[in-house]
């Protein structure tokens, strides 16, 4: 048995976590080490890639540090655009098996499980580990990486608010979370913003203006508001940069500059963007997602062991953690935010503008 350990996709506070925890009950408990598979699950394309023998010295003190010592890769599906996915899956097989893999545990999100289960049934084990800042692994109620992402765009909103007030501005946080807008929420409401526009709800020019008014009228010549990179105006579409690097896939960006560029160009509000950008992605730790992802880390070795589980995800529901079947899962539906979501919910019970 060799079991090996990658980080894939867009990197997120917590991924260290895991790895350290994953790493050290190997050798505690089991008497082996792990393997590290550099740059996420895409290595496999390479036939020279390399393992890195993993040791609790080699990752002590990791835990409390946000990026991946594995490094990682956020370029997209190599089975993208292909119709014959066939070539892809043995080249990446072969290199697994030249590298002796028995078990792979995969710390990702839906777009690196979605490749992982492309390459079941060739003789790896896979354990999918979730993780993302979006939250919107399907199945799955809480990924590693979400709520540090939450805690630190809290703390920039309270400094965008202080100028906003300062000023006598209005301004847009636009943070991440591509076609969920669970982040956009959870930030929106601990920091008191007075608009909160996700993509589960195209928002109104209209809606926003007038509410800008009725604020203005009563006095408050300030206000934040926390955009979804995702978020888009009904009748229209989302935002995205021009240049994504070497990324097969378009990158969203630009949602919080439209919407303040069209506040001035129709009503002639003064309303500024910010982008919060990879600074959520980038940041430590907080205390939950290191107790989570070290959960996760361990869960995964145990599977590893547990010859009746094998190529499974595990997922969070209700704070216990249960393994799913690969195969039970389609990854390109992704997780938005329901009109149930109980947080969208008490959203609603505060004169909060959703945008409609
Ligand atoms: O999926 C995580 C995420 O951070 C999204 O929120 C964001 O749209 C995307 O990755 C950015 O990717 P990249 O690191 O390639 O710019």
């Amino acid at each position: 048995m060799k079991i090996a350990i990658c980080t894939s996709g867009g990197d997120c506070a917590g991924l260290n976590a895991a790895i350290a925890a994953a790493v050290r009950f190997a050798e505690h408990k089991y008497q082996v080490p792990l393997w590290g598979l550099k740059s996420g699950l895409n290595a496999l394309l390479d036939p020279s890639t390399n393992l890195i023998e993993l040791t609790s010295a080699s990752v002590a003190g990791i835990t409390s540090q946000g990026g991946t010592i594995l490094y990682s890769a956020n370029y997209g599906s190599p089975f993208r655009d292909v119709s014959d996915k066939k070539p892809i899956i043995k080249s990446m097989i072969k290199t697994a098996r030249s590298l002796g893999i028995t078990h792979l545990i995969v710390i990702g999100g839906e777009g690196s499980h979605g490749i992982a289960k492309e390459l079941l049934g060739n003789g790896v084990t896979f354990i999918g580990v979730p993780k993302t800042i979006d939250n919107d692994m399907p199945g799955n109620e809480i990924t590693i990486g979400f709520k540090s992402a939450v805690e630190i765009a809290v703390q920039s909103a309270a400094n965008i608010k202080t100028t906003a007030r300062s000023h006598g501005r209005f301004m847009f946080l636009e943070v991440m979370g591509r076609d969920c807008g669970s982040l956009a929420l959870e930030v929106g409401l601990a920091s008191e913003a007075e608009f909160i526009l996700i993509p589960e709800k195209p928002y109104s020019l209209d809606v926003i203006i007038s509410r800008l008014k009725t604020l203005i009228k009563s006095g408050q010549n300030y206000g934040l508001g926390i955009i979804a990179e995702g978020a888009y105006p009904l009748g229209g579409g989302q935002c995205y940069i021009s240049s994504s690097g070497s990324s097969k896939k378009k990158k969203l960006g630009g949602a919080a500059q439209f919407l303040s560029e069209q506040i001035w160009e129709k009503e002639g509000i003064e309303s500024r963007s910010v982008v919060l950008g990879h600074i959520q992605r980038g940041c430590p730790p907080i205390c939950d997602d290191r107790l989570l992802a070290q959960r996760l880390g361990v869960k995964a070795v145990e599977a590893c062991f547990n010859k009746i589980q094998s190529d499974i995800v595990l997922c969070i529901n209700g704070n216990v953690i249960k393994a799913k079947p690969y195969a039970s899962f389609d990854f390109k539906a992704r997780r938005r935010v329901e009109p149930s979501d109980p947080i969208l919910k008490l959203a609603q019970n505060f004169d909060i503008c959703l945008g409609t």
